[in-house]
């Protein structure tokens, strides 16, 4: 991150100072305050994301109507930290009426630009400040309509609401750092009517009635990715429990769910949860879970410690396995840019190919590998699935390619080492960012194998590899 630079090239500084014993720094050696930057540089999506500080903590705490005006009203606070002195700094945020931004209480100026809430605290904030910023508003969040990644983010149910926010469709409904660099803990208070219920992400920490109202606490205990954040609201059936290796569990399904289709899905997860955490090690958060909607999406989403389903989809034990299988590969251990999205999609795309080989033995990874392998002229070659840019983003290339080179890696390493690879990326990347480099630099020395010319042809070049 451009952010760390700018702080390692002035740490000597901060040493020096420490070394003195806490003697003042004379003002004509500090860098002066100045704006943050207004993005990360992500080209995948352009604007998203802001330098001059590091979120720690998400405070979410907003009353959600979901089928009357304003939809959403409500403060989120933001607890971060200056990693240069700043003049001002720029928080992702579309559309939504913004009455008031404080600043450790106080109140503090504030403008809008297209896709952004620009801050000016009344007052310098110094290199290494914590500082809270609260931001009230109030609005109809949209969807997003992209010609390129379909419609995403806040959606619209019969009942509710559903947000399904990759890459970059959180900041429709709350402000914040929206980049997956840049991950925090999260708490949301989420106030709804009577009769609907309020699922986000990690465990519920409680439920109180007032009036025809009703608040649902959530907490994330575990830093998490902007995009993953959620809020599902609808009229739920529930059924929580523990998997056998310990794992809380909390399934919610829409009213239109039978109660078989809730028991499927709670069975799925239980038995997914707990053979990834022996194949890929340690599950990585505090519960597991998911949620069934009648959104009207294409896509389900793996949500952090719960995954988003549409009906049809969480009916599919494969696709349970995919979003389960992200928990390690996209949440635990996330990219640092969107271009490395085969990271996240490449590997659940191999565990749901694994998945359906546990399921039906004949259905074998290798099949699922061939098979694709004697398409010829398809985007799987055209496309290096590392780097993809944001027309494929979501396509073939970063999904089944991706699946394939770590198949090919496999064969070349044998499941030993294979998985040996996958337990040391989960673990050495646990709650953090990586990028594909990490990763091939990581298979090299677990491996102790050279497999510079197998990651080329597999992740960096065009056409169909031949020999690896
Ligand atoms: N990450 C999701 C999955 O693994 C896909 C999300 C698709 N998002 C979108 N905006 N089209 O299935
Ligand atoms: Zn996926």
């Amino acid at each position: 991150r451009a952010r760390r630079i700018v702080a390692s090239a002035l740490l000597p500084l901060a040493l020096a100072a420490c070394a003195a014993g806490n003697a003042r720094v004379p003002a004509q050696q500090v860098a002066p305050a100045a704006p943050g930057a207004a993005s990360v540089g992500d080209s995948v999506v352009p604007g998203s994301g802001n330098g001059g500080y590091d979120v720690q903590h998400y405070d979410l705490d907003l009353k959600i109507t979901p089928q009357a005006h304003p939809a959403v009203a409500g403060t989120t606070t933001i607890t971060a930290t200056a990693t240069q002195a700043l003049s001002r700094f720029d928080l992702d945020l579309t559309g939504l009426d913004v009455t008031k931004v404080t600043i450790g209480g106080v109140s503090a100026a504030h403008g809008r630009v297209p896709g952004k809430l620009v801050v000016t605290p009344p007052k310098p904030i110094a290199k290494g400040g914590s500082f809270t910023v609260a931001v009230t508003y109030s609005g109809d969040p949209k969807a997003v309509d992209d010609h390129l990644l379909g419609r995403y983010g806040w959606i619209r149910t019969g009942d509710g609401v559903f947000t399904g926010d990759e890459p970059d469709g959180a900041h429709s409904w709350f402000p914040g750092n929206d980049h997956p660099s840049d991950k925090a803990t999260f708490g949301f208070r989420i106030t709804v009517p009577r009769g609907l219920t309020a699922v986000a992400n990690g465990e519920l920490a409680g439920t109180t009635t007032s009036g025809d109202a009703v608040t649902y606490t959530w907490r994330e205990r575990d830093p998490m990715a902007t995009y993953l954040a959620m809020v599902d609201v609808g009229r739920f059936k529930v059924r929580s429990g523990h998997t056998p290796g310990g794992v809380p569990v909390y399934v919610a399904a829409d009213s239109s769910v039978d109660q078989a289709g809730l028991d499927s899905l709670y069975a799925d997860t239980v038995k997914i949860t707990d053979a990834w955490a022996k194949l890929f090690g340690p599950y990585p958060f505090t519960s597991t879970g998911g949620v069934v909607d009648n959104a009207p999406v294409q896509f389900a989403l793996e949500t952090q410690t719960r995954p988003e389903y549409i009906a049809g989809m969480a009916a599919m034990p494969t696709v349970v396995a995919h979003e389960l299988s992200h928990q390690w590969f996209g949440d635990s251990v996330s990219v640092t840019r969107w271009s490395d999205m085969w990271l996240n999609e490449g590997f659940a795309t191999y565990a749901e190919w694994m998945w359906g080989e546990r399921e039906n033995p004949a259905d074998t990874v290798q099949s699922q590998f061939d098979s694709r392998y004697a398409q010829a002229g398809s985007d799987l070659w055209n496309i290096p699935p590392a780097a993809p840019g944001r027309t494929a983003l979501f396509g073939r290339s970063v999904y089944d390619r991706g699946a394939m080179a770590l198949h090919a890696l496999r064969k070349k390493v044998g499941d030993q080492r294979f998985f040996a690879i996958l337990r040391a990326w989960t673990t050495e990347h646990r709650h953090g960012n990586a990028t594909t480099a990490q990763f091939t630099a990581l298979a090299q020395r677990v491996s102790g194998m050279d497999l510079r010319h197998l990651f080329q042809v597999w992740l960096y070049d065009r056409g169909r590899p031949a020999n690896w």
